[in-house]
């Protein structure tokens, strides 16, 4: 009888697997989704569909987020979904460390006997709870770097399932986080997994809540109009491993999710700002370091960086009558006295210097100063105040109108500065597809 009953299941799967081969026998080499900046929120938005009958899902984005979650509590209907059964190869696959051995009410999605946990993470309000693993069909746009393609399908696409009051503090509308962390289970593994393309993804913000911007899955081109590959011009740094979580609730001897870079110092106008560069390191807990996050609108730096980079930014746009501090920001100044560049408001350039002095990520007007008003502009960063867990959060506003490359099997990040050198932005993705 036992055997039986696994051979109709492995009969059943077989016929699963063939027919998602058959419904894709094109083999996409990138997928792409859009992203959008939430003007409320500022929070980056994308939207994925799953379950049968498919249904869009609006998601936040969350760059070091572990994995997909969404609300299973509310609406979460779908003849497709399957829980994981503890100590299944996709238990495994998501370094699950916990079992529901039994769930006191009616079977569905998040909760079912016997399956595996995680922990769904709302890195925005920082809070966590306890969820279920399962999987469910997703479909994502293919996309040949130039505009999206045919639509494709993953059918036992995993995820976690949240609760509604987890979605707390994501933008109206939203059902869950979309996590493009470093761990098996994320969007970018999973989708490189399922269609054995190249273990890379790239993000590109736009600074505008009017036009997308793009996460691509897979490698390059990756084109925007008129016409330019922008990832030709990408400059590369090693991406960082914390040994400690930085989520906000974890299991010991979990790794962080999230993407770090080493930063080494800071120079504003050329000038090194100095800094207690131990904050640069990450230590045996896990602390400090500099880290990069779609979740934080502005830059984030411990007290006594941002303090000196504020000091040493006001003195090196002396000249430039300072105007009242307007929250968050602390330095702001009358924009009538800034003169206007390709890449935004005329002010020093801020470099956060890497792994050598040749390599350096260059912050200029456009993604260093926020317009608060119509004739006031502020230095955008914030105070994370004295100890932080990470040292450094480069946020946002930071990446928007960059393009930044995530190469997870090299474990290194490219960054291509300003796309306003090379004449374009991340809004100009061409959408329309060609399908
Ligand atoms: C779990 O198992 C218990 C006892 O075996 C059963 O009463 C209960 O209905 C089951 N719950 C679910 C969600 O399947
Ligand atoms: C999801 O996002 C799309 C595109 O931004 C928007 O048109 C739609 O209204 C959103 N859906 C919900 C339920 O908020
Ligand atoms: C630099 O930062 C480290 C880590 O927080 C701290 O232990 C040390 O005292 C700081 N050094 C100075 C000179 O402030
Ligand atoms: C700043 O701009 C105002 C208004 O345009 C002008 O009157 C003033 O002279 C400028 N100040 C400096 C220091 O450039
Ligand atoms: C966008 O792509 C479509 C489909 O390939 C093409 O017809 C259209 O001309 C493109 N738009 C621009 C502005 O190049």
């Amino acid at each position: 009888m036992a055997s039986l009953l696994l051979h109709s299941t492995l009969l059943f799967s077989l016929l699963l697997i063939s027919s998602a081969f058959a419904q894709t026998s094109f083999r996409p080499t990138a997928l792409i989704l859009p992203v959008q900046k939430d003007p409320s929120t500022l929070q980056y938005l994308t939207n994925l569909n799953q379950r049968t009958p498919l249904v869009p899902v609006n998601l936040t984005l969350d760059l070091g987020g572990q994995f997909l979650w969404v609300n299973c509590e509310q609406g979460y209907s779908s003849s497709s979904y399957r829980p994981a059964r503890c100590g299944s190869a996709q238990c495994s696959l998501a370094g699950s460390k916990s079992c529901t051995t039994e769930c006191y009410s009616a079977p569905k999605p998040g909760c079912y006997n016997n399956t595996c946990g995680l922990l769904p993470d709302n890195t925005v309000t920082h809070t966590s709870t306890g969820g279920d693993l399962g999987s469910d069909i997703v479909t994502v746009e293919s996309t040949d770097g130039k505009n999206p393609g045919k639509v494709v399908s993953v059918p036992h696409f995993l995820f976690v399932c949240g609760s509604t009051s987890l979605l707390e503090g994501l933008a109206s509308g939203v059902k869950g986080m979309a996590g493009l962390g470093r761990t098996k289970i994320s969007l970018p593994s999973q989708f490189s997994t399922a269609f054995s393309f190249h273990k890379k993804f790239a993000i590109c913000l736009s600074s505008s809540t009017r036009s997308n911007g793009v996460a691509i899955f897979g490698d390059g081109p990756y084109m925007f109009l008129p016409n330019i590959d922008a990832s030709t011009s990408l400059v590369y740094t090693p991406l960082i491993r914390n040994p400690v979580s930085t989520a906000s609730a974890s299991f010991s001897g979990d790794a962080s999710s999230d993407y770090f870079i080493g930063v080494k110092s800071i120079k504003i106008g050329g000038k090194n700002v100095p800094i207690n560069t131990t904050l640069l390191t990450i230590d045996s807990e896990g602390n400090g370091g500099t880290k990069i996050s779609t979740v934080n609108p502005y830059t984030v730096l411990e007290t006594s960086i941002y303090k000196a980079v504020t000091k040493f930014f006001i003195n090196e746009l002396s000249g430039v009558p300072r105007v009242a501090s307007v929250a968050p920001f602390e330095a702001c100044f009358n924009s009538k006295n800034i003169s206007s560049t390709r890449v935004g408001p005329g002010v020093p350039a801020i470099f956060l210097v890497l792994q050598s002095e040749t390599v350096f990520w260059s912050i200029y007007g456009a993604n260093s100063m926020v317009q608060v008003s119509d004739d006031v502009l502020c230095l955008g960063f914030v105070d994370g105040g004295a100890k932080p867990r990470t040292s450094i959060v480069i946020g946002g506003y930071q990446l928007e109108d960059n393009l930044l490359q995530f190469d997870l099997a090299a474990s290194r990040l490219g960054f291509s500065s300003s796309l306003f050198f090379m004449r374009t932005t991340c809004a100009n993705f061409n959408f329309t597809s060609n399908a």
